[in-house]
């Protein structure tokens, strides 16, 4: 483990175990020791239990394409498409086939849905619209032959419905033809009200992430398997750590790539205290909020370097890559559909993202940080997620922090 021979020599020389002034070591403003090993995730990388289970592997991620290619042009459809309705309805609205066509449009009175969506137009009267059956067809089989940037998933090209199937849907898509009727006001995508977040995120009676901010403050003073603690080396966190996390992420030449604040503390851990704190463990998390935390009001600063900048980039670059079985990009939800309700979830924009991680999850009991929150928006949309200290995951996180820069950090924060 690379930099723990140092530390032992410090140790040895008994130059900052309880000796005054160890400050200075801290002081000494080199870069801070970190472990160079290969990984600092849980290896081989396992999907959290309780998350979808599927292998996508034969599409894109955001580290290698595999993705069939879009087809160069429509399939001719002979005659009248004449398939059956009542099953295409079922379909349509059936969650298990990628969210459903539900989540973007509202499909009529016969579409039955609870909170559609309205990334897509309403299609309550696309019966009355003229279109052939072979664009219908087609339009479902794989969009993209009629509209290359579509957000629309490749349902056909991408086997989540076969060719009976999208008949009867084209056939279900044909009797659509009278405005949608909704049940309730809130089920009408264009008067549901955006939600706001009203709740206090640092006052601890209302965010029970407040925990792992006392939890982080315990761990600092506790000794690792090297004798020492963080406070042995840092003894006053709250001045040295007062805007430190603010610059996180930043470009680390050491590792050849961006290093976050939780992949920071799992590698200068290791060589420090000697603490197994492995990302996306509870350790972990709580020490990134506790050092997040003591950060808040800092506002969010980007490395400039030009290594930065090109990562800077890379990252824009991926967040627009189509992934997944739905071949979806960050970008068709949080940019071009940003502000829109997929089925009954608001989506946000890309910007102003990051300042709040990790944070606390209501819904769900639990502090994410953003390295998971980038796994589920990918397991999710049915792509292969990656290992938390994937490269390309530094890249998309200083990218997305680039667009929140100069905001002021809120850790930790609470959403749905
Ligand atoms: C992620 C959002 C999304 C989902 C899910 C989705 N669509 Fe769409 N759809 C769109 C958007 C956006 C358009 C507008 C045109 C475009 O961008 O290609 C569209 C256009 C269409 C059109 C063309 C409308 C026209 O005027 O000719 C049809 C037909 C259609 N969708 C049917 C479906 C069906 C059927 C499903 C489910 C199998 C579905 N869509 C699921 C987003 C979506
Ligand atoms: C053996 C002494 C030692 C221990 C123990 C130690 N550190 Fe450090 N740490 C350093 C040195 C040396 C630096 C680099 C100089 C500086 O930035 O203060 C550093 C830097 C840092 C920085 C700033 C990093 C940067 O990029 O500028 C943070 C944050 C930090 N340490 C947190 C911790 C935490 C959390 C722990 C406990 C898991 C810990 N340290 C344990 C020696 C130590
Ligand atoms: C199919 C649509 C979809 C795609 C694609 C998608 N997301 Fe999301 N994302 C969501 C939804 C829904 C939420 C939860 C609602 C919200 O807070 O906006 C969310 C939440 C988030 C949040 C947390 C927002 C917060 O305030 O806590 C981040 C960060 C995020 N997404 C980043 C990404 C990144 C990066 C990608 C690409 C790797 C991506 N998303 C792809 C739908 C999507």
């Amino acid at each position: 483990m690379a930099g723990s021979v140092g530390v032992a020599f410090l140790v040895a020389a008994g130059l900052f175990v309880g000796a005054p002034g160890s400050d200075a070591i801290a002081q000494a403003k080199g870069p801070a020791p970190l472990d160079l090993g290969p990984d600092a995730a849980a290896v081989p990388w396992k999907r959290y239990a309780g998350w979808p289970d599927r292998d996508m592997a034969r599409f894109n991620t955001l580290a290698k394409l595999a993705s069939p290619p879009p087809p160069k042009e429509p399939r001719k459809i002979s005659g009248p498409i004449d398939g059956d309705a009542e099953n295409g309805a079922k379909l349509v609205a059936d969650r298990n086939r990628g969210g459903s066509c539900l989540a973007c449009h509202v499909m009529g009175p016969a579409g039955g849905a609870d909170l559609p969506g309205n990334v897509g137009p309403d299609l309550s009267e696309i019966g009355n619209a003229g279109r052939e059956d072979e664009w219908l067809f087609n339009y479902v089989l794989d969009a993209r032959v009629y509209n290359a940037e579509t957000v629309m998933p490749p349902w056909g090209s991408h086997g989540l419905f076969n060719d009976d199937e999208i008949r009867d849907i084209v056939a279900f898509l044909k009797t659509l033809k009278s405005p949608a009727v909704y049940k309730t006001e809130l089920d009408d995508p264009m008067k549901r009200a955006a939600p706001v977040e009203k709740r206090e995120n640092l006052d601890p009676i209302e965010n029970p992430g407040m925990w792992a901010v006392d939890r982080g403050e315990e761990l600092f003073k506790k000794a690792g398997g090297s004798g020492a603690a963080c406070s042995t080396c840092h003894t006053d966190a709250k001045t040295a750590f007062k805007t430190w996390a603010a610059s996180m992420p930043k470009w680390e030449p050491r590792l050849n790539k961006v290093l976050g604040i939780e992949e920071f503390i799992t590698r200068h851990a290791r060589t420090t205290t000697g603490a197994r704190m492995t990302m996306e463990t509870d350790d972990n998390r709580s020490m990134a909020v506790y050092l997040r935390f003591i950060a808040n009001g800092a506002p969010i600063q980007i490395d400039t370097s030009a290594e930065a900048k090109a990562a800077i980039e890379r990252g824009k670059a991926l967040s627009s890559r189509k992934v997944g079985q739905l071949n979806f990009a960050c970008t068709d939800c949080h940019g071009i559909s940003a502000n829109h309700w997929i089925r009954g979830q608001w989506l946000g924009e890309l910007k102003g993202q990051t300042d709040h991680f990790p944070t606390w999850r209501t819904s769900l009991q639990a502090i994410w940080d953003i390295r998971q929150r980038f796994q589920w928006c990918q397991v999710n949309i049915r792509a292969d997620e990656l290992p938390p200290d994937a490269k390309e995951y530094g890249d998309l996180e200083l990218y997305l922090t680039s667009q929140s820069e100069g905001l002021k950090l809120s850790v930790p924060g609470i959403r749905h």
